[in-house]
C-alpha cells in the first residue's frame, strides 16, 4: 500500500482497529494521535518519504510511555562560546524548563536550515530563572531558560554555533525518562559517595543530577576525562556540588595523563571498603571501561547513553541498544526507555548497537 492510502486507512476507524501502533491506543483518536506524533518527529522543512519510512517502522511500538513533552519554538537568549569548540546555548522556554528532570534531553531543530534534516539530540544541561533574558541562579523562582552545552562536531552543531540572541529554534523537550529519581536516589542514599564519571561532552548530562543530589546532601565527586584540557569545560559549574574534580587528559595537558579510568581505578582501590554509585556519560568505549571497572569493585553504575537518533520519540527505532532479556536479549530505545540505563541491563559488546 502506498504512503497516502496507508495513512488514510489508519485514520479510518477500521484501519485503526486493524492495528496501527498499539502504544497510541486504538480507534480514530489513537490514529490521530499517531499522525500528530509523526508530524512532530519530522523536521517540518521536509515533508516527504521519511514520514512513511517512520510509519512503516513503528508496528512494534508498544510503549505508552511517550513522556509529557512539547514541541516549542524557543528564542535564543545567549550562545556563549567556551574553550575547544564548545558552546553554552540558553533558550527561553518556560514550560519545557519547568518540566525537565535530571538526565532528560531535547531534540533541536534549526528552522529554515533544510540541509540538516533530522533534529539533533542534546542533553538538557541546566535550567535557570532569567532576568532580562540572562540566565540567573535563583532556586526560588520558576525556571524559564533551558541550557544546552554542546561541542561542534559536524554540520548541525556548526549551524547551532552560528545562532544569535533573538534567533528561533525548534525544541522538542523534555525527552527520555532521565535518571529514574525514585530508584537512583534510593541507591544514592545507600552509597557513601556518588561518583560522576564524564568523558568529554558527556559532562552535559551530569549537572542536573549533581544539583539534585546536592539538594539532598548526598556526597559526590567528579572524575572528568578528555583528549586535552580544552575538552574539560564547565568545571566551575560542578564545583559547588562535587568539590574539586579529578581530571585526566590523554595528552597530559591537565590532571592525570591517560584515560579517566586510571584515577578512578586508583580511587576505587584506595576506598575498597566504601560503597559507591557511579553516574557515567561519555563515548561507548569509555562507558564500557568504566562500567567494567565499577563491576569488578562491586559497585553499581547508571549510564547515560548517546546513540544516533532519528525521532527522539520512540517511533523510528533508530536508537536501539541491546539489553538483557529473553533468549539472546532484546532491544530498547535510548530515546524512550533511556537515555539512562542501569549498566547491568546493557549488553556491552560493541556490535550490540542495533544495526537498522
Ligand atoms: C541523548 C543524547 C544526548 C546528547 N547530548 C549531547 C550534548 O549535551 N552535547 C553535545 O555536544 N552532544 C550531545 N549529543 C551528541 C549530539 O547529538 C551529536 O554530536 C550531534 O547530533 C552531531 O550533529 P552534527 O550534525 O553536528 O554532526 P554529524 O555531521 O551528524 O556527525 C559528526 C560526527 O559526530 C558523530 N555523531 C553524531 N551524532 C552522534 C551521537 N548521537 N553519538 C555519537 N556520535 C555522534 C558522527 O558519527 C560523526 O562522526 C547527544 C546525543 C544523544 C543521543
Ligand atoms: S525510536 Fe526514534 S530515536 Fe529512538
Amino acid at each position: 500500500m502506498g504512503a497516502g492510502p496507508a495513512l488514510r486507512a489508519a485514520l479510518s476507524p477500521k484501519g485503526a482497529r486493524a492495528g496501527f501502533p498499539s502504544g497510541f491506543g486504538c480507534g480514530r483518536k489513537a490514529a490521530l494521535r499517531y499522525k500528530n506524533a509523526l508530524r512532530t518527529v519530522i523536521n517540518p522543512n521536509f515533508d516527504g518519504a521519511l514520514g512513511w519510512l517512520v510509519a512503516a517502522s513503528t508496528r512494534r511500538v508498544t510503549s505508552a510511555n511517550i513522556k509529557p513533552m512539547s514541541d516549542e519554538i524557543a528564542v535564543v537568549t545567549e550562545n556563549r562560546p567556551l574553550a575547544g569548540g564548545h558552546f553554552l546555548l540558553s533558550l527561553r522556554s518556560p514550560s519545557q524548563a519547568l518540566a525537565t528532570r535530571p538526565g532528560q534531553f531535547a531534540m533541536v531543530r534549526l528552522p529554515g536550515r533544510s540541509s540538516v534534516l533530522l533534529r539533533r539530540p542534546m542533553s538538557i544541561y541546566d535550567v535557570k530563572t532569567a532576568s532580562n533574558g540572562i540566565p540567573k541562579a535563583d532556586s526560588h523562582a520558576s525556571p524559564e531558560i533551558l541550557q544546552l552545552l554542546y561541542k561542534v562536531v559536524g554540520q548541525g552543531t556548526e549551524m547551532m554555533a552560528g545562532l544569535q540572541p533573538g534567533d528561533r529554534v525548534g525544541l522538542l523537550a523534555p525527552l527520555g525518562h532521565g535518571f529514574f529519581e525514585e530508584d537512583y536516589l534510593e541507591e544514592a542514599r545507600r552509597a557513601d559517595e556518588v561518583l560522576h564519571v564524564a568523558g568529554g561532552i558527556g559532562i552535559a548530562a551530569l549537572l542536573l543530577p549533581a544539583r539534585s543530589l546536592a539538594e539532598r546532601r548526598i556526597p559526590q565527586r567528579l572524575f572528568f576525562g578528555g583528549r586535552t584540557q580544552r575538552d574539560l569545560v564547565a568545571l566551575q559549574d560542578f564545583e559547588p556540588f562535587t568539590g574539586k574534580a579529578i581530571l585526566a587528559t590523554e595528552d597530559g595537558s591537565v590532571g592525570h595523563q591517560g584515560y579517566v579510568t586510571q584515577p578512578l581505578g586508583e580511587y576505587l582501590k584506595l576506598h575498597s571498603s566504601r560503597r559507591f554509585l557511579l553516574l557515567v556519560c561519555g563515548p561507548w568505549a569509555m562507558l564500557q571501561a568504566v562500567v567494567g571497572l565499577a563491576r569488578r569493585h562491586g559497585h553499581r553504575s547508571l549510564v547515560s547513553m548517546e546513540n544516533r537518533m532519528g525521532c527522539g520519540l520512540g517511533v523510528c527505532l533508530g536508537c536501539c541498544i541491546r539489553v538483557d532479556g529473553e533468549g539472546h536479549g532484546t532491544y530498547q530505545r535510548v530515546c524512550t526507555e533511556g537515555p539512562v540505563f542501569w549498566s547491568e541491563r546493557v549488553v556491552w559488546e560493541n556490535e550490540t548497537i542495533a544495526k537498522i
